[in-house]
């Protein structure tokens, strides 16, 4: 009988990142040895992580094998985790057939796309992934470096600007906060307003997206609108490129912001466009001397027109850093991150942990980042298959007005309101009329606190909801006074102590109210710090 062969497991190599300047790596230890777990063997090359502090030792401990030369390391992977996208050296050293999983950008290096082609090589590019699909979020290499690059803008500012972000009392005098304003409230965009936010600053951002308002808000920040009407998702999550008006109205407010800000941050891009120049010269010269700005988009040409890619470069008095690199600037942090990020993919290529992947064009995610497929070019993937995207919001405010009037947590018409009043007096009446005297006491007591209960809660912003719970729960360990009125009731002189039973209950209620309510109160405590700045 014959058995069908059992399938090796494969090797995924990880070379030294040779872009100059590039500290990050593809993999680190920890994630070596998870990608071992998952039946993979691994070989970096000797020197990769030490720019991010992952040592060779670390690696071996973890399980890989270090090799000194690169082109022994790419002739033996059969798949290849990097970084930066291959020079055509390194295309060169790749053996045909290796699947490479990378940041590619296929359409800005259609060159490199033949090369690829031409080695036979299957190709996943990271920064091709549907980023709309939930289920693909943790393999989201874009978000994480993203992430990591807007908290270093804010760094590299803070670092560049002379004066505190937070606004302090001294006994020397007081210090104004600084004041930042964000351009595109993107991945990077919302990490720069969070971490601004965080040391103390007042943050302002704009987005051409409206419907990022209130994650600028929940971020700390507040949300400047451009006096236009229009709106400016383009689909997928990205924008889209505005019309002149749009482009003109923002510009005044920009010129605004400009003058009042001390440090702006622009982060504004549409993929595959060159980065709108929102910031021009004019409102360089406007701001004060010693502000800065710090452009992120300077590689697609940058959002301030007096950017120059890859440098900090001061004109008018104001610093403009235009660092390309800001995500290799935290190397450890972008490639712990993007490690794990290439891991989880690895997870749904190998789904048998047989130590062999398997690129399958049936799941979206996977076809999405497949750019080559066993030499052949598969960029771009055709559209994901998805629900339609909303009605433009001009035609839909007539059908939500309509939903208004019925949909949950609407407010009642005069009408209903009349009606429901009429029900609840009939009830009432009819309760006064036939309970016993002893019940209409408890009842009145209940109706007003569900009264005074439901106007607490409505009047407390949700985002306090939770501490609010906890304080109630705390509150609700009142009921030790009647713990306490058991074991020492008022009347005890007269009618003796209650015999042991109840005693004793009395004083486990008592006990486990007392954990309920000072726990209650610790807790509460430690919540609403978070909120405090
Ligand atoms: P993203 O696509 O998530 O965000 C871009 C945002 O800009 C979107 O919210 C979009 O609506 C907004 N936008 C587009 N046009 C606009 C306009 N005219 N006015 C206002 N907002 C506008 O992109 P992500 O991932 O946040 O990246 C932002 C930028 O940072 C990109 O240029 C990216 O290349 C760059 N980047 C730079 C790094 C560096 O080292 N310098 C590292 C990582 C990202």
């Amino acid at each position: 009988m014959q058995t069908s062969p059992v399938p090796q497991p494969q090797r995924i190599g990880v070379p030294r990142e040779i872009f100059p300047g590039e500290k990050r790596v593809a993999t680190v230890p920890d994630v070596v040895e998870k990608l071992i777990k998952l039946g993979f063997t691994v070989t970096v090359e000797s020197g990769a992580g030490d720019a991010a502090n992952f040592s060779d030792d670390a690696y071996r401990a973890a399980g890989a094998q270090i090799v000194s030369d690169a082109a022994a390391l790419w002739a033996a992977s059969d798949i290849v985790f990097k970084v930066r996208p291959p020079s055509t050296d390194e295309v060169a050293l790749m053996r045909e057939g290796t699947t490479l999983i990378d940041f590619i950008w296929p359409a800005q290096n259609p060159e490199l796309m033949q090369q690829l082609a031409a080695r036979k090589a299957t190709v996943l590019a990271i920064d091709c992934l549907p980023r709309t699909l939930s289920r693909a979020q943790k393999m989201d290499a874009l978000t994480s470096t993203a992430g990591v690059s807007g908290y270093r803008a804010v760094i590299e500012a803070a670092n560049a600007f002379g004066r505190f972000f937070n606004g302090q009392i001294t006994a020397a005098g007081k210090v104004p906060p600084a004041k930042v304003f964000i351009a595109g409230a993107g991945v990077a965009g919302l990490a720069a307003i969070g971490t601004a936010a965080n040391l103390g600053a007042i943050v302002r951002a704009n987005d051409t997206r409206a419907e990022v308002a209130d994650q600028v808000k929940s971020l700390g920040g507040e949300f400047v609108k451009v006096d236009y009407e229009e709106e400016g998702s383009g689909g997928g999550g990205y924008a889209k490129v505005m019309s002149e008006g749009f482009q003109a109205a923002q510009r005044k407010m920009y010129a605004e912001q400009a003058k009042d800000a001390d440090i702006i941050i622009t982060t504004a891009l549409i993929p595959g466009k060159p980065a709108p120049k929102l910031i021009t010269a004019e409102m360089v010269q406007s701001m004060k001397p010693g502000s800065v700005i710090v452009d992120m988009a300077a590689e697609q040409g940058g959002n301030c027109e007096l950017t120059v890619p890859g440098e900090a470069v001061v004109r008018h008095g104001v610093t403009i850093v235009g660092y390309t690199d800001l995500a290799s600037r935290l190397a450890k942090q972008s490639s712990t991150l993007y490690s794990t990020n290439l891991l989880r993919l690895t997870e749904e290529l190998c789904k048998a942990k047989d130590g062999v992947a398997v690129v399958n064009m049936e799941d979206d995610a996977i076809r999405g980042l497949t750019v080559v497929k066993e030499g052949a070019i598969t960029w771009p993937a055709p559209p994901l298959k998805q629900a339609p995207p909303p009605a433009p919001k001009a035609a839909a405010a007539p059908v939500a007005a309509k939903k208004s009037s019925h949909g949950p947590g609407a407010p009642m018409s005069a009408k209903t309101l009349t009606i429901v009043f009429a029900v609840l007096a009939v009830l009432f009446w009819a309760i006064g009329a036939y309970a016993p005297l002893a019940f209409l006491g408890h009842f009145t007591v209940f109706v007003l606190a569900c009264f005074i209960g439901y106007m607490v809660v409505w009047n407390v912003t949700p985002a306090l909801h939770t501490p609010l719970m906890s304080v109630t729960n705390a509150i609700s360990s009142i009921i030790a006074i009647g713990a306490l009125v058991q074991i020492a009731p008022p009347d005890a002189g007269v009618n003796g102590r209650p015999d042991g039973l109840i005693l004793w209950l009395a004083f486990a209620a008592l006990v486990l109210t007392a954990i309920n309510m000072f726990g209650g109160f610790a807790v509460t405590r430690r919540m609403l710090a978070m909120f405090r700045k």
